[in-house]
């Protein structure tokens, strides 16, 4: 029997779906699982968007331009103009979902081998792109103990070498709520400037941000000119996961050339879900005042039950709706499996996303998992105190392999 490509041996699994498994087991055995392990909003979707796919207004399903709708293309230009964002619509191109927009980013501009430096912990999806293109990850470690900013830049500049294409970050980010200052970002784009280097920004959370800080985006910067590169996506802003819309928006007319022909391969984006996100710019903007309003009352639940739990270590973010906490277990995977397979409170248990698969250096996040605010306030807060429970039982279970029970 032929064997896989290397690619496909190394392509990882989701870790936050890898025990989705036990939590159906948990589920077929009768137990509520809360899920605040993974992404996906319970807010509603904005009304005009879901009447747009209610009535497409045809009776075909066609194919679109390969780099998006204008109608909707000239929708993002008024959009990303609300921001202070000046993009043209021919600075667009319309991708399946951000994923689509990060993978085009990579593939376009980074050969194989060639190297992509990343602050740590990242969205995970990101290792998953990068065996896609062929590229390689090099972390820099952002630390809880400093609130996960990022690092002095000197360590990033350490990590430049020949093969390095870019710098991507995610602001708002992704699993850490982190904001990045306007300082940090000039400092990133001179960085890039000097060395030169694209400095891409996934900005899928731009939209959730708090006490009042502002999430910057790449192409505001002075002088990144044709450096920089803003990826997007449209599943959290309108929770519309499913409708696998992103974009990526660049000044850098060979990169919107090479994204334009990666389009052409694939034909296009969803037409009629980009037809329902072109009326979706158009709903009021309480739906999305609301739609904070509500991440920061789960915010501050969820943070409010975390105090009463001894042991703990967590940064209330500025941004977007998840946080990494340190929690007093030695390996938090097993911690994770074990509130699935093993404990409940009156028939209901908590998923949550164990943090080591954020993190591309071996070892770091073991302790640390993830905690998305997708669940209403009440639910959030009986999910932590659940959490609270759990890590009490099980610290004070009998020691088992790659755990001990004190901290
Ligand atoms: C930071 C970040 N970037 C990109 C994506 C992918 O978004 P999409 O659903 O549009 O592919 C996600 C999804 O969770 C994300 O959190």
């Amino acid at each position: 029997m032929p064997g896989l490509s290397r690619r496909g041996e190394r392509m990882p699994p989701s870790p936050i779906r890898k025990l989705v498994p036990l939590a159906e087991d948990a589920k077929r055995r009768g137990v509520r699982v809360h899920h605040v392990n993974i992404g996906q909003p319970d807010i509603e979707s904005p009304e005009e968007f879901l009447e747009a796919l209610r009535d497409p207004g045809t009776r075909i399903v066609p194919y679109g331009h390969s780099a998006g709708l204008w109608e909707y293309r000239d929708g993002l230009v008024e959009y990303y103009a609300r921001f202070g964002i000046r993009v043209a619509s021919d600075e667009i191109v319309v991708t399946t979902g951000g994923s689509e927009a990060i993978i085009f980013a990579f593939l376009a501009l980074a050969d194989p081998g060639d190297e992509v430096i990343v602050p740590e912990p990242f969205y995970t999806n990101y290792n998953g792109f990068a065996v896609e293109a062929g590229v390689t990850l090099v972390p820099v470690t952002c630390r809880i103990e400093d609130g996960f900013r990022l690092p002095p830049l000197s360590a990033l500049e350490t990590r430049i070498t020949s093969r390095t294409r870019a710098i991507l970050i995610c602001n708002p980010n992704n699993p850490t709520g982190y904001v990045y200052s306007r300082e940090e970002l000039e400092a990133l784009r001179d960085l890039v400037v000097e060395r030169d280097l694209f400095l891409l920004s996934d900005e899928v959370y731009r939209e959730f941000v708090f006490d009042g800080a502002a999430a910057h985006s790449v192409l505001h910067l002075e002088g990144i000119g044709d450096r920089g590169v803003l990826l997007d996506s449209i599943s959290k802003r309108y929770s519309v996961c499913g409708a696998r819309l992103g974009c990526l928006v660049t000044r850098n007319r060979d990169l919107l050339s090479a994204a334009l022909r990666l389009g052409q391969a694939r034909l296009c984006a969803p037409t009629l879900e980009q037809k329902a996100a072109r009326r979706a710019l158009d709903a009021s903007p309480e739906y999305l005042e609301q739609v904070l309003d509500e991440y920061r009352a789960r915010r501050d639940a969820v943070f409010e039950e975390l105090a009463g739990i001894e042991g703990v270590l967590a940064v209330k973010p500025k941004g977007a709706f998840y946080t990494v906490v340190r929690l007093p277990v030695e390996d938090a995977e097993a911690f994770a499996r074990w509130l699935l397979t093993d404990f409940q409170v009156e028939g209901e248990t908590v998923m949550i996303a164990p943090a080591a698969g954020f993190y591309a250096t071996p070892g770091l996040g073991r302790d640390e998992v993830r905690i998305a605010f997708v669940r209403k306030v009440p639910e959030m807060r009986r999910a932590m105190r659940i959490l609270k429970l759990g890590l009490q039982a099980y610290r004070g279970a009998p020691a088992r392999a790659g755990d001990r029970a004190g901290p």
